[in-house]
């Protein structure tokens, strides 16, 4: 490891074990041996059968799938029509993508905070930051909890605003018995290798709207209305361009990949539901350490799964905390350096400390911890280990 245990002993671990990792089998091979032996590389049959196939998971009529949940994202901002000059509503307690996305149209971001608890968007937040140039509100499905979506669709219907979900920590997660990708007018996923089904690389997005659908796979193909096999069906060249869109295509190789992932899913989430039970078994019984708050009508995904540390109650700041745990071969990380800190919005935009107080504060006490569904329960006791042995040796 190179670093020396708290004690000056052995580490917990010897190898380190990381925060998120994918789970390939043999049929995600096969799928993509199959594409790879077919004709059609990228536009091909692969992308309607995930985006079906998705759409059925979630209970959404629509989906489209896009090249990463950026792209997600920034055509979701497209298709809501965000402009120079709009508004859009969007928590500081995510990964920047989440923001960027109002910026790549022209937007500005206006962060509201989070509740202290969940560390969820505040719904009391969001309608305090709403002027008469708000046109949407991202909600961010922080850690894989569900926000308060009941509440933001009041909000949103009473200021006539679209409501976009970040969903790319919540993908099999549910509110009040209804599934994420059903919950917002338009819902993002990520497939990141960390997140809880990959491509590689790789997104979508789920609607009930279809003109919306329609705008979106457009804009995903350049702003061109049809793509190459379309038109060698219909044994025409031609083809309109009819706005700015991007190349943000995903491959038939990634669909098929992403296919036979989705069928693992449910057992996935499932297993990573256990694992944050022994998690929160084990940390009821260390008072330097608390979980984030679970609300009771919710079913979480658990993407990652966050404690907060008391430090009043430890004589260490997180940094030396993280640095144990690395120490000990937990892979630690942090979620989320709050977006409105960054350079980039504080130059931009003119953001900085004290807009947000309560994701601030929240930012120095988090710690993230190993989840992932091969994750077996020696590990998970492992990280148990490493955490009550760092920190009783800080404890005051
Ligand atoms: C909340 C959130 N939104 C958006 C993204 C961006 O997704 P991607 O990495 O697939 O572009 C991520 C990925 O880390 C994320 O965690």
């Amino acid at each position: 490891m190179g670093e020396l245990a708290i004690d000056g002993g052995k580490s917990v671990r010897k190898e380190l074990l990381p925060y998120g990792h994918q789970w390939i089998d043999e049929a995600d091979v096969q799928a993509v041996i199959e594409v790879l032996r077919s004709d059609w590389l990228t536009t091909g049959p692969k992308i309607g059968e995930f985006e079906q196939a998705f759409a059925d998971f979630v209970g959404a009529k629509e989906a489209v799938a896009v090249s990463s949940g950026t792209a997600a994202l920034h055509t979701a901002m497209y298709a809501i029509g965000i402009e120079p000059g709009d508004e859009v509503i969007v928590p500081p307690m995510t990964f920047a993508a989440s923001a960027n996305c109002i910026v790549f149209q022209g937007g500005t971001p206006v962060f509201a905070d989070v509740d202290p608890d969940t560390l969820l968007l505040d719904p009391a937040q969001v309608e305090a930051k709403i002027t008469p140039r708000t046109k949407a509100i991202i909600a961010v499905d922080y850690t894989g909890q569900p926000c308060d979506y009941d509440a933001l669709q009041i909000i949103a219907s009473r200021h006539g605003l679209a409501l976009v979900a970040d969903a790319c920590h919540a993908l099999g997660g549910f509110y009040k018995g209804r599934p994420i990708g059903t919950l917002a007018d338009l819902s993002t996923f990520s497939f990141h290798p960390v997140k809880h089904i990959t491509t590689g690389e790789g997104g979508m997005i789920a609607t009930d709207d279809p003109n919306l659908a329609q705008r979106m796979r457009v804009f995903r193909n350049h702003g061109i209305t049809t793509d190459h096999r379309q038109r060698e069906q219909s044994g025409s060249w031609f083809y309109g361009m009819v706005d700015l869109g991007y190349n943000y295509r995903l491959t038939d190789i990634q669909c098929a990949f992403g296919m036979s992932q989705l069928r693992k899913l449910p057992d996935w989430v499932a297993r990573r539901q256990e694992i944050a039970h022994r998690y929160d078994a084990a940390f009821a019984e260390l008072p330097t350490v608390k979980p984030l708050a679970v609300r009771d009508d919710i079913s979480h995904a658990y993407h990652l799964y966050v404690i907060q540390l008391d430090l009043t109650q430890l004589q260490a700041t997180r940094a030396d905390v993280f640095a144990a745990l690395r120490a000990e071969g937990i892979g630690v990380n942090v979620h989320y350096i709050p977006v409105h800190l960054h350079p980039f919005y504080r130059e931009r935009f003119d953001t900085g400390p004290g807009l947000c107080p309560v994701a601030e504060a929240a930012y120095e006490r988090l710690v993230t911890l190993p989840m992932f569904p091969a994750m077996k329960d020696e590990d998970v006791d492992d990280v148990v280990l490493a955490i009550s042995k760092v920190t009783s040796a800080y404890r005051t």
